[in-house]
């Protein structure tokens, strides 16, 4: 993030500091309770974002030499992103062009070909068909539209983004993921997100809408009262800045020592070590840039009204020793302790809708990132 935004974002906090007061909208707004509940109309609905939105599917170290190659799954669409000869990324649809078969079995690795496991058609690390066993069987099938199907795929700020459905004709196979993040490409950037190693992947499942699972990162209005015995004693009570960027939202989380920056020279001020800067990239993908480490978490819909996890760690450099991996795990249990206590609050919250005593749930003037959220949704899959 760029010095003179870092700096803003202190002298915000440090207003709100003086005055007790936090980011915050006019007033409350209201959300229907069906936006939780299981209902396929409004899934199908939303499925649409998950096709026709980049989505973030991996970071760029986990895919570093040509031939890299990750498979991925949950967008609903079972997708391949290679590294190819020249560097380049591409992303296909992981489905053989004979009969359908899944092409890779494996989660990643490096090959040269992709063979499909029924009858061997074989295809390059560019997605075009190589070889066909007996293909005096296949007279008259044109080779060239029978390379595996091509999905856009970019990255920006270290983040690799897919869309999850082919190409229309004439369009790119290159996703401009720095225009869809607009200047949270050169944040992630300046805070070396690119640069650094994903560390540590992990899976979880939740028994709540996926909508429910991003809410719980986007206020700090619970830290106190949910948080009080873990990571509450670092922050304040209900402080944070919220901005808007497009669809997205960066949101910041002040730690109590960003106090003493008031008495320090402007240009001393590092905000990362005196915040938590949390990014959400929508539709479903959370960057949270601690001091010397970044969280990446995507949380995607799972069932009538589930959540899968998928999350890594970006630290520094990939940990070479056994000192290294602990420092690094003892910070994912503080973040994974912390999110297992968000999470148990919105499965409560999930249960307790399908109860009927809400119609509505409210969002406070300083919970207005949700409102965001919510409205993007409508906004990008309407009804
Ligand atoms: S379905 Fe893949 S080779 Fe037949
Ligand atoms: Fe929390």
């Amino acid at each position: 993030m760029q010095p003179e935004l870092q700096r803003e974002l202190v002298r915000r906090v440090l207003a709100h500091l003086e005055r007790r007061t936090t980011d915050r909208d006019a007033g409350p707004t209201l959300l229907p309770v069906d936006a939780y509940l299981p209902d396929d109309a409004r899934a199908r609905r939303e499925a649409r974002l998950f096709r026709e939105l980049p989505l973030a599917v991996a970071h760029v170290s986990q895919l570093p030499n040509p031939g890299d190659f990750l498979a991925h799954d949950a967008t609903g669409v079972p997708l391949l992103i290679v590294r190819g000869e020249g560097g380049e990324l591409a992303a296909f649809i992981n489905v053989c062009r004979h009969r359908g078969t899944r092409v890779e079995q494996l989660p990643c690795g490096n090959k040269k070909a992709f063979v499909c496991p029924y009858h061997a058609w074989a295809y390059r690390r560019d997605g075009s068909l190589l070889s066909i066993p007996h293909e005096h069987g296949f007279e008259g099938i044109d080779r060239a539209s029978r390379g595996l199907a091509r999905v856009p795929c970019g990255e920006a700020g270290g983040i690799v983004f897919a869309r999850p459905a082919p190409l229309s004709d004439g369009e790119s196979p290159v996703l401009d993921a720095a225009a869809w993040l607009g200047p949270i490409a050169g944040e992630l950037a300046g805070f070396g997100v690119g640069t650094g190693a994903a560390y540590a992947p992990t899976t979880k499942r939740k028994q709540l809408s996926w909508k429910l699972a991003i809410d719980i990162f986007l206020e700090s209005y619970h830290l106190r009262p949910t948080h009080r015995d873990s990571i509450y004693p670092m922050f304040f009570d209900n402080v944070a800045t919220v901005d808007r960027v497009g669809a997205h939202l960066r949101c910041l989380f002040p730690k109590r020592s960003i106090a003493s920056l008031a008495a320090q020279p402007e240009d001393t001020w590092e905000l990362r070590r005196h915040a938590n800067v949390l990014y959400h990239l929508f539709p479903n993908t959370l960057l949270l840039v601690e001091p010397d480490h970044t969280a990446v978490l995507h949380l995607w819909p799972d069932g009538a009204a589930g959540t899968l996890l998928t999350a890594y760690t970006v630290v520094p450099e990939a940990p070479a020793t056994d000192k290294a991996r602990a420092y690094w795990d003892a910070n994912n249990r503080i973040l994974y302790d912390a999110t297992d206590e968000d999470f148990a609050m919105g499965e409560s919250i999930q249960r307790g809708l399908a109860s009927g005593a809400n119609r509505e749930v409210v969002f406070g003037a300083f919970e207005h990132a949700l409102a965001h959220f919510h409205r993007q949704i409508d906004e990008h899959a309407p009804a």
